[in-house]
């Protein structure tokens, strides 16, 4: 039976749960805020749903009440208000998991844990430090969601399946992140090959233009709506079901490296084989020089807000 706790009802926590009852990962969902007044009404709102939905029992729950749970999606803090970086949130969020993450590890202790809460990397690294657990079970969820974004505005752009866009945003989920270009396929084609088949324009400015706007895209929806929600539900229930169901499917989610291209001691976003165990491979990617460079720059980056949290 699969007890997944999520920790923070705001717009992420609250349509992770919807989008977990929807697709009937979870057998009991224990969902905690701080607000508990708002949480339960959240609660409400899913368990009247509940009967057209495959058994699942949603409670509101103390962070107690998460006891044994096998995945804890942690949404809790503040998010980006319109003009911030994820990296500005990181003082007050990381003030806010030095208080629960001890304790949702001891009532969880072999739980793999799911930050999501931002900046991810860095407050991943935290939450590692935090709970003691193996690096393994401390998971963020990283440019899962960016790379899906990747893949939906490559499908919108050559008007084809973004399923079958094979390629990744790696680093920092956030500004630093960046695309490797040189080892993203469509259907196994590269893709100026590709374009060239579809009669599509393609060049090093088009790559550009993209990845950019793969960037953008949290920062487009905050300034319209306040806060992102669906995209990100989505990019945590495909982790949540790679762990229940012991994919072994290869996401980037954010782990823990260790001399990867040279980077250790460091939370990033890399193609990592995911199963029940949380974290099972990391796996290389061939870059080009260049991205070498953004991947080694992404992590300096945060290297130092890591320093900067741990000089405090
Ligand atoms: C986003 C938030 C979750 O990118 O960082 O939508």
């Amino acid at each position: 039976m699969s007890k997944i706790s999520i920790i923070g009802a705001g717009s992420i926590g609250a349509t992770t749960a919807f989008a977990l009852l929807q697709k009937g990962v979870a057998r009991e969902i224990v969902i905690n805020d701080i607000n508990q007044e708002k949480a339960l009404g959240e609660v409400l709102d899913l368990m009247h749903g509940s009967s057209l939905c495959r058994p699942c029992n949603v409670t509101l729950g103390t962070l107690e009440d998460t006891k044994d749970s096998d995945v804890v999606i942690i949404t809790a803090g503040l998010n980006q208000k319109p003009g911030e970086t994820r990296l500005d949130l990181v003082d007050k969020n990381y003030s806010i998991f030095k208080d629960f993450i001890p304790k949702i590890a001891k009532a969880s202790p072999d739980a793999i844990l799911l930050v999501v809460s931002n900046p991810v990397d860095v407050l991943a690294y935290m939450t590692y430090k935090l709970s003691g657990f193996p690096k393994e079970r401390v998971i963020g969820s990283g440019t899962v969601l960016d790379t899906a974004r990747l893949r939906s505005l490559l499908g919108k752009y050559f008007e084809i399946d973004g399923r079958t866009v094979d390629g990744f945003v790696m680093g920092e989920h956030g500004d630093s992140e960046f695309v490797p270009w040189s080892s993203l396929r469509i259907g196994t084609i590269p893709v100026k090959s590709f374009s060239e088949q579809y009669s599509i324009e393609w060049d090093k400015e088009t790559e550009k233009v993209i990845a950019e706007d793969v960037k953008n895209c949290a920062y487009e929806v905050i300034n319209r709506k306040g806060a992102t929600a669906f995209a990100v539900a989505v990019a945590l229930v495909r982790i949540v079901e790679a762990l229940l169901r012991d994919e072994k499917t290869i996401l980037t989610v954010s782990t823990l490296l260790n001399d990867y291209c040279g980077v250790s001691d460091t939370y990033l976003s890399v193609p990592t084989v995911v199963g029940k165990n949380g974290v099972e491979k990391v796996l290389s990617v061939d870059f080009s020089d260049e991205e070498k460079e953004k991947f080694t720059s992404s992590a300096r980056i945060m290297r130092e807000y890591i320093d900067r949290i741990n000089g405090k």
